[in-house]
């Protein structure tokens, strides 16, 4: 499954270009489907989750054509509204296809959705909001089928958030005939994007980054041109490599406008940063803050995706931090790993005591998941020795070559088979 090898007590200095969104490419995949035409994506990053996106959609009949980061999809001869239940285990995202297949062809065949282990996950709120649309569904052991025989505009008020099936309903409600009125939408940044990306493409949705969303079924999308925008939790995970190595590194391209929750804690950790002609120049030298209490949120608060990064932040600040985890109920698994390297932290429910320690040391570890994995990374760096942390395929999904980035930040870092021994090359 390989590993990658890290050489820690490197502070990192340089700068570095923000990769496009995962979380915002995906749903503009899936809504490419709503068209029987070409949509071009700029800024697309090369990650697992694309990629293993792209293999799903071409089984629908898509036809995808990439040229460096720029992917063109054809959806001209979509001929399949199943998707085959290989697809269902590995990743979440397929539920986003729900919407917008029962949107092109009027149903959707799609197995249970996998994704990381981070929590249960249900798709309630997914089901709940399409019945609203006058779409039946059917829940069988291990797929969900989907159909409607006239898709019709409706008001549906989310009893709970979510950005998942606040995308469904979106997509969904592109061609419903007359109106539909969202209320109790989410409003993260890629929920924007997408009604961005639907709207260049011709849908007509007002309210946008509001949680109150009006959208006028259209008969029709046309060809369009998109680019992604910056990964808002990967600029904030390289913010926090800087901190965690107490560093100086400067982001480029980093939609700090979508990052105040991170930065405000980054400032009362005792970091300092200035934005400046698209970059996010940062130094952590004077890190020494610990956190009393801080707790995730969605957006604008502290995004559920850095809560693992920011532990590993505070678990190198002497004294004690409290990190709150509401969105998920099981993200606290990286804890074990991280513990091995010499952190102190107790998680009791949905909370993580730290207790910070000055120095962490290099050990053979295992990513679990996708955010844990690069809190893990961060942890690896900062630690005294070498760190070999297994399952890179887990940071592969969201991370377009960590090596790469981090390079470019003077960390030495590589990928390997796994091998432990392989870990001594690393020592230069
Ligand atoms: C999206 O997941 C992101 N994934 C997640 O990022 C992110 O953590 C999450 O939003 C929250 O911001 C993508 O965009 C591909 P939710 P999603 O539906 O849509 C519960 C990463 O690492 N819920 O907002 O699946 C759910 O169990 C990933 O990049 C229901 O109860 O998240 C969770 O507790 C991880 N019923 C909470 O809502 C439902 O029908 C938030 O989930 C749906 C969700």
């Amino acid at each position: 499954m390989g590993s990658l090898f890290v050489r820690g007590g490197i502070p990192l200095h340089g700068t570095v270009s923000i990769q496009g969104s995962k979380n915002a490419v995906l749903p503009m995949m899936a809504a490419a489907i709503l068209h029987s035409g070409t949509t071009i994506l700029k800024n697309c990053p090369r990650i697992s989750d694309v990629l293993f996106m792209t293999e799903i959609l071409k089984s629908l009949g898509a036809k995808i054509d990439w040229e460096g980061h720029t992917m063109r999809i054809d959806c001209a001869s979509l001929h399949s509204w199943k998707i085959p239940s290989i697809y269902g285990v590995q990743m979440r995202s397929t539920t986003m296809l729900l919407g917008s297949l029962i949107g092109r062809m009027g149903k959707c065949e799609m197995p249970y959705p996998g994704g990381c282990m981070i929590g249960k996950r249900p798709i309630d709120l997914h089901i709940d909001g399409l019945k609203a649309l006058n779409v039946q569904t059917e829940e069988r052991t291990c797929a969900i089928r989907a159909e409607t025989k006239a898709l019709t505009g409706g008001s549906y008020c989310f009893r709970g958030k979510s950005v998942g099936a606040t995308e469904n309903m979106i997509m969904a409600a592109v061609f419903a005939k007359g109106c539909t009125i969202l209320s109790g939408c989410s409003i993260e940044p890629e929920i924007v994007w997408l009604c961005r990306f639907l709207v260049n493409m011709g849908a007509k949705i007002r309210g946008i980054g509001t949680g109150n969303l009006q959208i006028e079924g259209v008969r029709e999308l046309k060809d369009s041109e998109f680019s992604v925008p910056s990964d808002r939790i990967v600029a904030g995970a390289y913010l926090l490599a800087g901190a965690i190595t107490r560093g100086t590194v400067i982001l480029e391209d980093a939609p700090v406008e979508e990052m105040g929750s991170i930065l405000s804690a980054y400032k009362k950790m005792g970091g300092q940063y200035e934005h400046s002609s698209g970059k996010l120049v940062t130094n952590s030298g004077k890190i020494c803050s610990p956190l009393l209490f801080i707790e995730t949120e969605v957006y604008p608060g502290l995004p559920t995706d850095l809560q693992s990064q920011l532990m590993a932040v505070l678990a190198t600040i002497p004294g004690n931090s409290r990190i709150r985890e509401n969105v998920f109920e099981d993200r606290f698994k990286v804890v074990a790993d991280l513990n091995k390297m010499g952190c102190s932290i107790a998680v009791r429910n949905r909370d993580a005591y730290i207790h910070g320690v000055s120095v962490l040391h290099g050990a053979e570890v295992t990513a679990r998941e996708l955010r844990g994995g690069a809190a893990l990374v961060l942890a690896a760096l900062a630690a005294e020795g070498n760190s070999c942390i297994q399952n890179y395929h887990y940071i592969e999904r969201g991370y377009e070559d960590i090596s790469r980035d981090l390079a470019l930040l003077g960390g030495v870092c590589r990928r390997g088979d796994g091998d432990p021994e392989e870990n001594n090359e690393i020592q230069e």
